[in-house]
């Protein structure tokens, strides 16, 4: 059986293995394995600069890697990136259609670069199905950002790729626009297409069947959301009772076993390694302030500011001002 054959039998999208790259002697992305499985969506996460525009370039052949392989739908993603593209869609991370043309010709372009038949046809056609109908005839760059997200999606959809790769697709984009984006990614999942998506937003990375969290061009977590909290080894508390929050944010970010302090509203969510020591910790000075401290379930975010060196300890309150 040939290499893509075995891929494909597999049931991997993607499956790249020690993936580099350098820029001018700078190492950025350091060793990144990734198996995603046909009709999964995949989140990648992780801050600013940690590797993962750089991740999906290398994996639609736009960036050759400088250590590292692997193979997209079956196709090698150094010698055969041009067959990588013609069968996947590239969102990337800035607008990059056409301001002064309409949503149909923007579409109809696209339809046209990919060698598609019927072009107009297909651009009308593929703008309906994106909710983009009555929108046909308007200049692209005078859309809102929630429809100009929604337009991009539609031009890297147009040739049926089975695979997309979505660079931080609804970043700025306001909730609804964004739930609206999201019910778009799991009905083209649900018709088999595997999807990339990077995120900032943690919502949107429990929305994925698997996700990989990317820290300084390495993965330091993946699997399925649910696998990634309970493997973290933490515990949280939710704190209420009026007053004296503030104080305790200061208290509690100052104790070595408490690793995040974020204000909800009139409630304080705490996080750290699980363990007596938190525990105690914790109820101990909820009691002197007469506060009330229950147990709460550590979420994704506890877990990934844990992974950061220099963790900002209270998020939302004065106290962290
Ligand atoms: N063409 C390039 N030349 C030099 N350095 C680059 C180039 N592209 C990316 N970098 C650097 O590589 C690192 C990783 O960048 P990358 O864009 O992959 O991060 P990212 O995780 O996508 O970040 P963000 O969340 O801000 O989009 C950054 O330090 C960036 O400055
Ligand atoms: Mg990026």
């Amino acid at each position: 059986m040939s290499a893509q054959g075995r891929t494909e039998a597999a049931g991997w999208a993607i499956d790249a293995h020690n993936l580099r790259k350098s820029f001018g002697g700078r190492e950025v992305v350091r060793g990144i394995s990734l198996k995603v499985r046909r009709g999964e969506i995949y989140g990648f996460l992780g801050p600013n600069g940690s590797g993962k525009t750089t991740t999906i370039r290398m994996l639609c052949g736009l960036l050759t890697p400088s250590g590292g392989g692997g193979r997209c739908l079956g196709y090698d993603i150094v010698r055969e990136s041009r067959m990588i593209r013609l069968h996947v869609g590239y969102m990337t991370q800035q607008f990059s259609l056409y301001s002064d043309l309409t949503v149909g010709e923007n579409l109809a372009f696209v339809a046209r670069v990919y060698g598609m038949a019927r072009p107009v046809e297909l651009a009308e056609r593929t703008a309906r199905e994106m909710g983009l109908g009555a929108r046909l005839n308007q200049l692209a760059g005078t859309l809102s950002g929630g429809w100009k997200q929604r337009l991009a999606l539609a031009a890297c959809t147009l040739h049926d790729p089975q695979l997309l790769l979505l660079d931080e697709p609804t970043a700025g984009v306001d909730p609804k626009a964004r739930r609206d984006f999201w019910d778009s990614i799991h009905a083209l999942a649900s018709r088999g297409v595997t999807v990339l998506v990077s995120t900032h937003y943690m919502d949107e990375a429990e929305r994925c069947h698997e996700l990989a969290y990317i820290y300084k061009g390495r993965i330091l977590a993946n699997g399925p959301v649910d696998r990634i909290v309970a493997q973290s080894g933490l515990a949280a508390f939710s704190i209420s009772g009026g007053r004296g929050l503030d104080d305790l944010a200061r208290h509690l970010a100052g104790l070595p076993q408490v690793e995040s302090v974020t204000f909800r509203g009139d409630e304080m969510h705490v996080a750290g390694r699980a363990g007596k020591a938190l525990a105690d910790a914790v109820h101990a000075a909820c009691k002197a302030r007469r506060l009330t401290c229950t147990a709460d379930a550590p979420t994704l975010e506890d877990v990934f500011i844990h992974f950061m060196e220099d963790r900002p300890k209270v998020c939302g309150g004065e106290a962290g001002a």
